[in-house]
């Protein structure tokens, strides 16, 4: 936003400090809390009582008492070309890509339909209120410039890349090792650090992409090191299988990333379920990240990722919707089913650590946590707005509810996009519940 200001009233909770330790002591609350926002940035944050008598007169005043404001969740991993085909039965992941996944994306060869579902895409992420999100296209230039277009005229930070596939795909799903590499430099020129957009290089997975596109993939990192790495590791046994058999000379799954330089701090993992001791300590050795993808693990029957293994080894880890694999753009719901998924397995997850992992645990997955992520004067003023009253249940169980910490997790165990009430990017309104909002894009 240019030259004005927003002040924001309202109860406020955010997580302080960095990684995943004690957060329920870096739990921030403020009961009757003000944000004061100015160009984008947060300006100010603190009580109500103490800067409600200086806020300039130019600043509107948006009052949320009795809501809960937190800072915009982070989609750490999520397909925009998958929307339409969200929640489609009877499969396990190579034999839901074959049948749904590929079918769907070859219509995003066509630039109008990808500005279409780009900008679909872009309002639901808004309505469950992600604000930022890491997002796999097609293989298809287009689609990338269309999902940066519609992010662009929100300026919501927003990281993508053209999908990398040169075999097993569809023949009009593959590109050729020099046409991806020449179509993902000319998109990285253009888009990365064009206001908050940034640039992730996008081998889909090891076994579509040959050696050689992989190393092209490399090569373009070497050149341009502060671009990001999205790709999926070691979500299904048959997949894992299959990448042995392909890269036979490679020790691990993860070892063909890295073989072709594609870990590091600024490479994001998806899924990570079925690693072997060798590949976490992998993992953080060279400072990669995990994209932690419940209802797609859970709906493709991939397996349970383990937390605590995350925890032990210092992997940092992001929540992560997976859509269309994933069945909810929620990060609300994708909290309640990681709880779940956790469960399974023993572990644990609180309100305060679910709240960090959606907030600023995905902004330090994705290296962006000095931008995005709490609500510290002088980062990027994207924040929502949750309604614990959003549902009659909702309204009870959250009455019950005796500290922030229970109340979030009443939030993620019953909420979905009708507890969010209001999405702020950029310190702009952006999506208020039931109502349409405007949008050049
Ligand atoms: N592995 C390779 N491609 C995909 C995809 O589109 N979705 C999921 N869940 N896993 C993948
Ligand atoms: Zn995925």
């Amino acid at each position: 936003m240019s030259g004005t200001g927003l002040a924001i009233r309202g109860r406020f909770a955010d997580i302080t400090g960095s990684g995943v330790e004690n957060t329920a002591e870096r739990l921030r609350e403020q009961d009757d809390g003000l944000l004061l926002i100015r160009d984008g940035l947060i300006e100010w944050f603190g009580p109500w009582q103490e800067r409600c008598g200086t806020i300039p007169a130019s600043y509107g005043l948006h009052d949320h008492r009795g809501k809960l404001i937190v800072p915009g969740f982070i989609d750490s991993h999520v397909h925009f070309p998958q929307t339409a085909i969200i929640g489609s039965h009877g499969e396990q992941l190579l034999e839901w890509l074959e049948n749904y996944a590929f079918p769907a994306e070859k219509r995003f060869a066509d630039r109008k339909y990808a500005g279409r579902m780009a900008n679909f895409f872009i309002r639901e992420l808004l309505r469950n209120g992600t604000t930022s999100a890491m997002v796999f296209s097609t293989v298809h230039a287009g689609s990338v410039e269309a999902v940066f277009e519609a992010a662009l005229a929100r300026n919501m930070r927003l990281i993508s890349g053209k999908t990398l596939m040169d075999r097993n795909a569809p023949e009009q799903l593959c590109d050729t090792p020099q046409s991806g590499y020449d179509q993902s430099r000319e998109l990285l020129k253009k888009y990365h650090n064009n206001k908050r957009l940034l640039y992730a290089i996008t081998p889909r997975f090891a076994p579509t992409s040959s050696p050689e596109q992989l190393a092209e993939a490399g090569r373009l990192k070497r050149e341009f090191p502060d671009v990001y790495v999205q790709t999926h590791l070691s979500e299904n046994r048959a997949e894992i299988a299959w990448v042995r058999e392909l890269f036979p000379e490679r020790a691990t799954y993860l070892d063909v990333y890295d073989h072709y330089g594609l870990t590091g701090p600024r490479s994001i993992f998806a899924h990570c379920l079925h690693l072997e001791d060798e590949e976490w300590q992998g993992l953080a050795r060279t400072g990669s990240t995990i994209a932690f993808c419940p209802t797609s693990n859970l709906f493709l029957g991939s397996g349970l990722f383990s937390l605590d293994r995350a925890r032990q080894e210092q992997v940092r880890v992001g929540m992560a919707t997976d859509v269309g694999g994933g069945t909810s753009f929620s990060l609300l719901t994708t909290l309640g089913e990681g709880y779940k998924v956790l469960q399974l397995q023993q572990q644990n997850m609180a309100g305060a650590e679910a709240l960090y992992l959606a907030t600023l645990g995905g902004a330090e997955a994705l290296g962006l946590d000095h931008l995005l992520g709490s609500f510290t004067p002088g980062k990027e003023a994207d924040c929502i707005v949750l309604d614990p009253g959003a549902t009659p249940l909702l309204e009870l169980r959250s009455s019950q509810a005796e500290s922030i910490g229970e109340l979030l997790f009443a939030l993620m165990t019953l909420g979905d996009d009708r507890a969010v009430s209001h999405t702020y990017v950029d310190g702009r309104l952006v999506h208020k519940r039931g109502e349409v909002m405007g949008c050049k894009g």
